[in-house]
Parts: C-alpha cells; structure tokens; sequence
C-alpha cells in the first residue's frame, strides 16, 4: 500500500540524537530543574538509572498561595500520589535490574530500555500532576514503597501489567470526578500512555493478544482502586494528606488462586487479607459481587457464609480485566453501597492471575 505525499510529509519522523553517552545523560540531568514534559528527553529516551526528577520535585512542594484552591486540586493531589507509586514501581526496578536480568530468563534485549523509558514516561506524568495543582494547595511527595518483587525479574514483569491496569483503570473513573474540561482530556491522553505501555508487555514479554475487547474496563468508583496502591505503600511524608481522599477504608480483597482458572464461568473465593479490616456482613441481608467488565456490570448474589462466587460466563472470552467488588445493593449504585474491595482479576495473560494475590498481599 502506497501513502499519498502529503501524508508521508506529514509523517515525517523526528530521529532522536543518539544520546547514550554517559556524559551526555549527565548533561541532561542538569536540566531536570526546568525540563518540561513534552520538551525534555529525560522523560522519554532519556538512560541514566538515576531518576530524571530534580530533587526539587520529589518532595511535599508546600502551598504558597492562601487562595481558593483549583478546581480538580482533590482530584491531581490524589492523582499525584498515586503516581508516585507508580513511577517509584519503576525508578526501583531501573536501579535493580540491568539488560541481562531480563534476557537471561529469555525476554527481549529490549526489555529494560523498555522499562525505563516506561520510568521516564512516569516521571513525566508526577511532573505533569503536579504542574496541574494551583499554587494554593500542597503539592503531595513520595512515600517509601515496598512492592515485593525484590531482585526477581520475572515477578516484576508480572506485577508490572497488573500496575498498568489498575492505573488505566483509575485514571478513566476520574474522569467522572474532574469538573474541568482540560482535565478530563489530560487524564484520557494518559490513560493512552498507560494503555501503550501494557500493550508493549502483553505483545513483547507475554507474547499474548495485547487486545481486551471492545473496552476497556471502566470502574466508577475511582478512589477504591487509588486505594488498592496502598497495599504497596510503608510510609509517607507526614505533610502528604490523606491517599485517597476521601477514603472509605474498605477491606481490602483478593481472591485465592487455588483451584481456580479465574475465567468467565469459574469460581472464585474471595479472600479479605487485612487482619484488622474485615467485612461485617450482617445475617438475614443481601449482598452481591458486581463484576465490571468493558462497560458492563453484572450482580450475583453473595453468600457470604459460602464465600464463593462464579465469574458471570456471559464476559467475553478471558481478555482485560475484571474488577469486582462486594456490595450491599444489586449493581452497587452508589460509592457507599460497596462493602469490601475492589479487586482486579487480570485476564491477560492467564498465568498472572495466580501472582497476583501474592503481589498484594506480600
Ligand atoms: C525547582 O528549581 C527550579 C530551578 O531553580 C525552579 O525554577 C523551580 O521553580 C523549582 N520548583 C520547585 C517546585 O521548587
Ligand atoms: C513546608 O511547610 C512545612 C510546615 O508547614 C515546613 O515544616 C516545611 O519546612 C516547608 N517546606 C519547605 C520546603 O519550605
Ligand atoms: C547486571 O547485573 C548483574 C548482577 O546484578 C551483573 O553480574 C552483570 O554484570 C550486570 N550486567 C551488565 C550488562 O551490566
Ligand atoms: C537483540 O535481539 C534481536 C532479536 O532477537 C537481535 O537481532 C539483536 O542483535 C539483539 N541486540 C543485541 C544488542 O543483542
Ligand atoms: C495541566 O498542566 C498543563 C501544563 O503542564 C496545562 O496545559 C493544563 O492546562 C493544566 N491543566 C489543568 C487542569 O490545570
Ligand atoms: C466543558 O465542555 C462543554 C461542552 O463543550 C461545555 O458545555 C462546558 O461549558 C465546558 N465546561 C467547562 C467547565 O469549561
Ligand atoms: C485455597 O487455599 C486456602 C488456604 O489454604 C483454603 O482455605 C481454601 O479452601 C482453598 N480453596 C480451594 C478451592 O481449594
């Protein structure tokens, strides 16, 4: 297939300066303090280990105006917490991890440029957040995390498509939260990035359909999926307010991989992991597990005695994700109405499914 001329001159593709010198990346890094995303290689081809971020910016940046916060304020502070989680998921594994920690289990040479594109991308995104906080609110830093993967590649690679999706998935339910148009339209072009980035592992390290049908799922209640990062969270700043904001605090789910495919049809046993945070479900009421999936939701009822639930077989072919929580009304209409989670089930590729309560409960 040949491309008309004019849409080949518009394709015209700005070639990257090969800038791997070492000392060339050290230059770049004395421009962080004033890199902008979408200016700046350090938060695209950008190599070093060290993080692209000056160190101005990964802090709690206080307030310096008194004056009426910005709109979506709420909405970027919590935005911005929880992409310090995810950035710091990267940042640890690019100063971890080297080329040979992921050829040496059989993934491509390109796994870890990867990666660490994938890191500076991150960073961006904290940079951008931040940027989008008026000057009248606090500006939340980073906390310290554990994820749990260690010195294993392998484990991070499958906690990675998990990280990728949860944070698709809350940076669509936000969109129900922004009240200004620019906002809703920059946390769709990231979403887009997050997307990309779990296509690349799905294709490249997973060798799996990248595709989840004809949505994506979409999750109304953001701030319980903002709330399932804490699991990843052991201390943060005392200035950073509360993550998510507001926070119900609901017990947190997984399901036990044991015995299960995890695929539309097959049963679950949802397993609440917090000691000291378990359900209080009360004899003689209903309750239901709400599966979402693309833009669906289906209820069945939850016996909470039996504490087994099948995965509604009407959801496509195992592709995506299926978030699910518990609820105390059919279809969980409101934010309240929802009493125990929400977990993901990833559908992609199979094998993750059974990472994934270990991951998060590690
Ligand atoms: C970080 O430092 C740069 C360069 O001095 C400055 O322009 C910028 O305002 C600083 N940002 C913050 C949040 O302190
Ligand atoms: C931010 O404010 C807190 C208390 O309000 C103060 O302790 C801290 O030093 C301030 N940070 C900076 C960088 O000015
Ligand atoms: C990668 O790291 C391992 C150990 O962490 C080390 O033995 C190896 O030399 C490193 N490889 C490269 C290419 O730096
Ligand atoms: C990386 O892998 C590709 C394809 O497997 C191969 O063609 C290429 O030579 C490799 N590059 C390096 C630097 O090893
Ligand atoms: C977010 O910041 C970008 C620049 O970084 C700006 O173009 C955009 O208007 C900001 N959006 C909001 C909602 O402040
Ligand atoms: C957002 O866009 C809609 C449709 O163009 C418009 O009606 C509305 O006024 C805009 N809202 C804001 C806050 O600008
Ligand atoms: C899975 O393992 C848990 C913990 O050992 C156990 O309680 C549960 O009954 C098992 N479920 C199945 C379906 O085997």
């Amino acid at each position: 297939m040949r491309f008309p001329r004019a849409i080949i001159a518009s394709m015209a593709l700005v070639v990257p300066a090969l800038a791997s010198k070492e000392v060339t990346q050290q230059a770049l890094l004395k421009t962080a303090e004033n890199a902008v995303p979408g200016e700046s290689a350090l938060f695209t081809t950008y190599t070093g280990k060290q993080t692209p971020l000056a160190s101005n910016y990964t802090q709690v940046i206080n307030a310096t105006g008194t004056g009426v916060p910005g709109a979506d304020d709420l909405l970027f502070q919590n935005l911005l917490s929880a992409e310090w989680v995810i950035y710091s998921f990267y940042q640890q594994a690019v100063e971890i991890f080297n080329s040979s920690s992921f050829t040496r289990l059989g993934f491509p040479n390109t796994t870890y440029e990867r990666i660490r594109e994938i890191r500076n991308n991150e960073a961006g995104h904290a940079r951008i957040f931040q940027d989008n906080i008026s000057e009248n609110s606090l500006k939340p830093g980073p906390c310290t995390y554990s994820f749990g993967f260690g010195d294993d590649a392998m484990k991070f690679l499958a906690l990675q498509i998990y990280i990728e999706v949860a944070s698709q998935a809350f940076l669509t339910g936000l969109q129900l939260q922004a009240t200004l148009n620019v906002s809703r339209s920059t946390l769709a072009a990231l979403g887009q990035v997050e997307a990309r980035h779990s296509t690349w592992a799905l294709i490249e390290n997973w060798k799996v359909s990248p595709f989840s049908g004809p949505s994506d799922t979409a999750y109304p209640y953001a701030n319980q999926i903002l709330d399932m990062t804490n699991s990843f969270i052991s201390s943060c700043p005392s200035a950073n307010p509360e993550y998510p904001s507001p926070r119900q605090n609901l017990p947190q789910m997984v399901f036990w991989a044991n015995g299960t495919t995890a695929a539309p049809g097959s049963q679950i046993q949802p397993y609440f992991y917090q000691a000291s945070n378990k359900p209080k479900f009360e004899t003689g009421k209903d309750y239901y597990a709400v599966f979402y999936h693309g833009v669906n939701t289906i209820s069945v009822p939850y016996d909470w005695k039996k504490g087994i639930v099948t995965i509604p077989k009407q959801i496509d072919v195992a592709s995506g994700i299926i978030i699910v929580n518990i609820a105390d009304e059919k279809d969980a209409p409101t934010e309240a109405s929802v009493v125990a989670g929400p977990m993901a089930i990833l559908e992609q590729p199979t094998a993750l499914t059974t990472e994934e309560p270990d991951a998060i409960t590690q």
